[in-house]
């Protein structure tokens, strides 16, 4: 081409979903596809990323039942790790023109402390707001299936357990109806995925999108025949 492009942003991909929904299996996988393709690519998860915001994570999952931990309390903690990451990890690599995947994010925030734990969402939105420097994810896939088989799976799986993995089905389906209302609310930005199938289906689907998005933004729109 020639000419000198500005230099880009990286942009922001984030996945969400109930727990057991493939969230974790499917980012690395997307994450190999996209390197593969070219992209330099930073997967993270939250809460973590950086030390701070994993040992927040930490307390989180394993506070103890003397002292629980309560909906304001998880909604700060997760909110402090937020911060933490956006700061030192997110934000700088998208000024490298990094691609980051990350494994939750703001509107798990919303789903788990405002749809389900029942605080205000408004007081919630802002104050993502504040935790993420006013960063919004540029794209972001919903892992949806019946809380019933996530639940499931996770308790199939020998990995982290943690306090949300206690709760009852009935907070999960909040959980859920909160990511789907979400969805409808910004239907651009977030996309469901049905993930209630065999991996490798959804694993194919997701690629598809990423990689039809990733090339549309470098494409000005084709002008219909
Ligand atoms: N499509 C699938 N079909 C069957 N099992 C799956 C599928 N996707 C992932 N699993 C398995 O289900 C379990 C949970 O998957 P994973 O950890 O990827 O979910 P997650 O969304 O990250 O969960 P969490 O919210 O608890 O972190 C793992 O044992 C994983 O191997
Ligand atoms: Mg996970």
């Amino acid at each position: 081409m020639g000419t000198k492009r500005p230099k880009t942003r990286g942009r922001f991909i984030t996945l969400e979903g109930v727990e057991g929904s493939g969230k974790s299996t499917q980012i690395r996988h997307l994450a190999d596809v996209l390197t593969q393709a070219g992209y330099r690519v930073l997967q993270t998860r939250e809460p973590g990323g950086t030390a701070t915001a994993e040992a927040i994570r930490q307390i989180l999952l394993t506070a103890s039942s003397q002292d629980p931990v309560t909906p304001q309390t998880e909604a700060l903690l997760v909110l402090a790790a937020r911060h933490q990451h956006v700061t030192h990890l997110i934000e700088p690599a998208l000024k490298r023109g990094t691609l980051v995947l990350c494994d939750r994010f703001s509107d798990s925030t919303l789903a788990y402390q405002g749809y389900a734990r029942g605080l205000d969402l408004q007081w919630l939105r802002e104050a993502n707001d504040v935790a993420a420097n006013g960063l919004t994810p540029d794209l972001t896939l919903v892992l949806d299936l019946p809380v019933s088989v996530g639940l499931a799976r996770r308790r199939a799986d020998r990995g982290e357990q943690n306090r949300l993995d206690r709760e009852t089905e009935r907070f999960h389906r909040k959980v859920r109806r909160g990511f789907l209302a979400l969805a409808a609310e910004e239907p651009r930005r977030m996309t469901i995925v049905n993930a209630n199938r065999p991996a490798q289906e959804v694993q194919d689907e997701l690629t598809e999108i990423v990689l039809g998005w990733m090339a549309r933004l470098r494409r000005p729109p084709r002008r219909r025949s």
